[in-house]
């Protein structure tokens, strides 16, 4: 029997193993992804659970050195939509069945962010009944702000760790403004106020090692994340980091290395819901429905009103900024059947992970 097969009969994998298998390629790296495939189809099956994605403002005190919205560049026209606009939005979710909704914006941690956020949240839990799931993906906030907003009615939060690598965070993230230490505890507050918590990272960094990527997925493991979200690192010519753009692996390899990350998270952690990233599709046209097909069980489309998606471009060449609501809703539909998956309407699709470990199960 090869390494690799030895490799793949474990359910659990040390730091070693998730190198090796970062590395394969050819009919190893197809053995991988099936292995992933199988796993996937055994334990969420082929349904795909919507999250209609609501970029309710850009406006961000952060000053991440990748990111096209960081607060010093003063390229981006900033918005923030209204109550009526985010309602409209929300409305659009619900009556097309879509089951859930995140709110993402840019960091702000201010009095005035914090009420509106949770007005925002009763709103919404007003016009559908209840009847949505409400994601929040608004960064670093006290602890008391997370409980506030999970009692108005939010019951998931996303915040990528980034990259779990304390030196690889803070070359990213320099200044005192930005500290690893406190997004941990963000991440810890997130989990004991009770939230779904979901994480990620990029891919692809400059400075990154394969070892730092393994690491990644065992901190993942570590930390019981109920969802993730990782997606390639695009350039953005505004920003600090488009200064090594000469030293990042082709893109091509950014996006193989996400699918693999994918595929070893699948296997490592059977039922959490992991999404196929739009970053995904920014390389490869057919980036999302890939990783569909050998792991990912969620998509967002993106509902923000069209006339501001060109202000949220934290990369460049990101997809859908053309298109309305409707047109990602045709557009995936087609998508995902093309994966052979299918939409599953009208559900929540809270992850299966989640549940059992507040029972106690994990
Ligand atoms: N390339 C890819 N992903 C990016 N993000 C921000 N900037 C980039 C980029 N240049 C990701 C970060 C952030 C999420 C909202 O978008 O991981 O958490
Ligand atoms: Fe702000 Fe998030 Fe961009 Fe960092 S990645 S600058 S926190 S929007
Ligand atoms: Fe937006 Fe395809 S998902 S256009």
């Amino acid at each position: 029997m090869s390494k690799i097969d030895n490799i793949l009969k474990k359910d659990t994998f040390s730091r070693e193993d998730i190198v090796s298998l970062l590395g394969l390629q050819g009919p190893d790296k197809t053995a991988l992804f099936a292995q992933s495939a199988r796993i996937k189809e055994e334990n969420v099956g082929n349904r795909v659970f919507f999250r209609g994605l609501i970029e309710f403002s850009n406006i961000c005190v952060k000053n991440c050195l990748y990111c096209g919205i960081r607060h010093d560049n003063d390229a981006v026209n900033r918005y923030n939509l209204s109550d009526k606009e985010i309602y409209d939005a929300a409305r659009f979710a619900f009556q097309n069945n879509y089951g859930s909704i995140v709110l993402q914006s840019g960091e702000v941690e201010t009095d005035s962010f914090v009420k509106r956020v949770e007005k925002i949240l009763q709103g919404v839990n007003r016009i559908t009944n209840g009847k949505l799931r409400i994601t929040l993906s608004c960064g670093e906030q006290e602890k008391s702000v997370y409980r506030r907003w999970h009692d108005s009615g939010a019951h998931r939060y996303l915040l990528r760790i980034e990259s779990s690598n304390p030196g690889l965070y803070t070359r990213l993230h320099p200044g005192a403004m930005h500290d690893f230490r406190r997004r941990l505890d963000c991440l810890y507050s997130l989990q004991e106020t009770g939230f779904q918590v979901g994480t990620g990272v990029m891919i692809g960094l400059p400075f990154q090692s394969l070892d730092d990527l393994a690491g990644d997925l065992l901190f993942m493991k570590q930390f019981n994340i109920d969802m993730v979200g990782m997606g390639p690192y695009l350039e953005h010519v505004d920003t600090p980091l488009y200064a090594f753009r000469d030293e990042l692996l082709p893109r091509e390899e950014r996006f193989q290395l996400t699918l693999k990350m994918i595929a070893i998270l699948r296997i490592l952690m059977k039922d959490i819901n992991i999404a196929a990233t739009t970053a995904l599709q920014a390389i490869d046209k057919l980036g999302r429905e890939k990783a569909i097909k050998i792991g990912a069980n969620v998509i967002m489309p993106n509902i923000t009103p069209g006339k501001y998606r060109d202000d949220y471009l934290l990369y460049q060449n990101k997809p859908c900024t053309d298109e309305n609501a409707d047109d990602c809703k045709t557009c995936l539909e087609a998508r995902i059947a093309l994966a052979d998956n299918e939409i599953a309407y009208g559900e929540w699709g809270d992850s299966g992970h989640f549940k059992k470990r507040v029972t106690g199960d994990k």
